[in-house]
């Protein structure tokens, strides 16, 4: 397919996000092997080793067997153009998967049936409500023993305040399953194991008076208790209703065995008819975007060093309105300054095949784009900005100090660089100065991967000591003059001009609010709560 076919077709964008295990990788496998993939952004990794692992860049990423890095993956289905878009695995770097969360229309979150709901599911499920991105749910690992399906039902509406709305309804228990009941056609669509989930899975489609005859959907009185807990399900309000999944007030439901690709189809048809396109983007004045204005994009990831053979520096941005076209010249919003995306191919992971045009709700990555900072905006014709890109409450405390300061250059560049990429916070302050900044992260994990990376790419081993903090709150000039000097609090600067007074523990900032009832602390978004 051209180009030019691909870019009348409608768009879906999205991500799936889960807690480590549930199956992120083997989805997106399986939903490649459904799709024709169009191009690949480094988006189909799986475990360390597996087959189709392409984003295995990063020694640290193949030594834990997870993934730091993301991209998109591109494909066809039905006459649509999909994007998704890779979230990290491990619950470290939620923060990047907050970022990711700007780039989608929607979210799949995929959860293990045996398992519930984890804490990062918890997490970014909440990120997603907040931010109204309507979610669709995939209970996965069906083929396996899990909970009661009625039980996983009222943890999602109990523990998340979202409705659940199954489309799909197991027959047979988990690790009994015989199939699926389509709860809009009430028909049977029976499981078929596939070896290792290499080939796509036959679908067998069965009428409700089929299936009430059949040996396999019958035993155990299975296809019955599915018949009447369907109903059950229905008096209960549990029907899709298109208008409470967009608005994020109830999510649809599907169950599937990603390792055999069952429900993995459904899903994509689902995404295809139940998901937004992509619509306006609301600006950093309060108007909006409309997707047929001048072409404008949002950067949501920079990441640089992705492949030893090019050390360069790539920025993904997600297109908001207008058409990507290689080689046009675009305005950065920040500085103002023409950006000319002529040598800045439109490429992707390490497949480097480049896209020529892009249609909102595709993400392109631009090389070399060293000016381009996580939340910036590139237009085209009328100016636009979108709101920044909110960063998360740091967590963690260290300060960073080079070993060998015969390469505090390249320590310096290095850290601007990383804090540019948005792979931690950097916070400075005169008593600190800039020989030892102080880094800020959600999960200490990002602290080895400034460690890796400072020492691999700028030669720059440094030792990072922690500090005795754990909670940091927004202030302003004046109230941060206030706190300079009172034990267990300390004031610094944040790359993007913002204050943060950086607390031992929450007693010792309880003891500075009660002692100073009129200083406004603003507290930062939680770790994705
Ligand atoms: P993640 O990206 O979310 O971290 O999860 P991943 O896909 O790596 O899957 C985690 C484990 O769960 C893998 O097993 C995978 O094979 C298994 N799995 C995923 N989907 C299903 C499913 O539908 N049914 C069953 N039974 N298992 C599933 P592993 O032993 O950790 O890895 P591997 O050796 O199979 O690669």
């Amino acid at each position: 397919m051209s180009s030019t076919e691909r870019d009348v077709r409608p768009r879906r964008t999205f991500a799936v996000i889960s807690h480590p295990d549930a199956g992120k990788s083997t989805l997106t496998e399986a939903l490649a092997l459904h799709a024709q993939v169009l191009t690949e952004a480094g988006a189909v990794h799986g475990k360390a080793g597996r087959r189709g692992t392409v984003s295995d860049w990063m020694e640290m990423e193949r030594a834990r067997g997870i993934s730091i890095t993301s991209a998109a993956l591109q494909f066809e289905y039905d006459g649509h153009v999909v994007n998704l878009v890779d979230t990290p695995g491990h619950s470290d770097f939620s923060e990047d998967t907050y970022r990711v969360l700007s780039a989608v229309d929607s979210a799949v979150m995929l959860v293990d049936a045996a398992k519930g709901l984890e804490p990062q599911t918890l997490k970014l499920f909440k990120v997603c409500t907040l931010r109204g991105i309507p979610v669709i749910t995939v209970i996965n690992k069906w083929d396996r023993p899990g909970l009661e399906p009625l039980e996983l039902m009222d943890l999602i509406e109990q523990q998340i305040g979202l409705r659940p709305t199954p489309l799909t309804w197991p027959v047979g228990v988990a690790g009994d399953f015989r199939g699926v009941l389509d709860r809009q056609s009430g028909d049977f669509l029976a499981y078929t194991r596939t070896a290792g989930g290499a080939t796509r899975a036959p679908e067998r489609r069965m009428s409700a008076e089929e299936a009430a005859a059949d040996p396999v959907a019958t035993a155990e009185g299975a296809w019955e208790q599915a018949v009447e807990e369907d109903a059950l399900l229905s008096a209960d309000g549990a029907d899709h209703d298109q208008d409470d999944f967009l608005a994020g007030r109830s999510t649809p439901v599907l169950f599937a065995s990603a390792l055999s690709n069952f429900g993995v189809a459904r899903l994509l048809e689902e995404l295809v008819g139940l998901a937004p396109a992509p619509g306006p983007t609301a600006t950093v004045d309060g108007a909006t975007r409309e997707v047929d204005d001048d072409f404008s994009a949002l950067v949501f990831k920079v990441q640089s060093g992705m492949d030893a053979a090019h050390r360069d520096r790539l920025a993904y941005a997600r297109v908001c309105s207008g058409t990507f076209e290689r080689g046009m010249v675009v305005t950065h919003a920040r500085t103002g300054r023409p950006f000319a995306t002529k040598y800045a191919q439109a490429v992707f992971g390490r497949e480097r095949s480049s896209v020529d045009l892009a249609l909102p709700g595709d993400i392109v990555g631009l090389v070399n784009a060293s000016a381009l900072r996580v939340g910036d905006t590139i237009h085209t014709g009328t100016p636009v900005e979108f709101p920044p890109i909110a960063t998360f409450a740091p967590e963690h405390f260290v300060s960073a100090s080079v070993s060998d300061t015969g390469r505090a250059k390249q320590f310096r560049r290095g850290i601007e660089q990383l804090d540019q990429e948005g792979v931690v916070q950097v916070l400075r302050s005169e008593a600190r100065g800039d020989a030892s900044p102080v880094l800020a992260a959600v999960g200490p994990m990002q602290f080895e991967v400034v460690q890796a990376r400072l020492a691999s790419e700028f030669g720059a081993v440094v030792r990072l000591e922690p500090l005795p903090y754990s909670l940091a709150r927004a202030v302003a000039p004046d109230v941060a003059q206030e706190l300079s000097g009172m034990p267990g609090v300390e004031v610094l600067g944040r790359s993007d001009g913002v204050l943060l007074a950086l607390f031992s523990d929450k007693w010792r900032l309880a003891t500075v609010q009660r002692q100073r009832p009129n200083l406004e602390l603003a507290e930062l978004p939680a770790g994705g709560a």
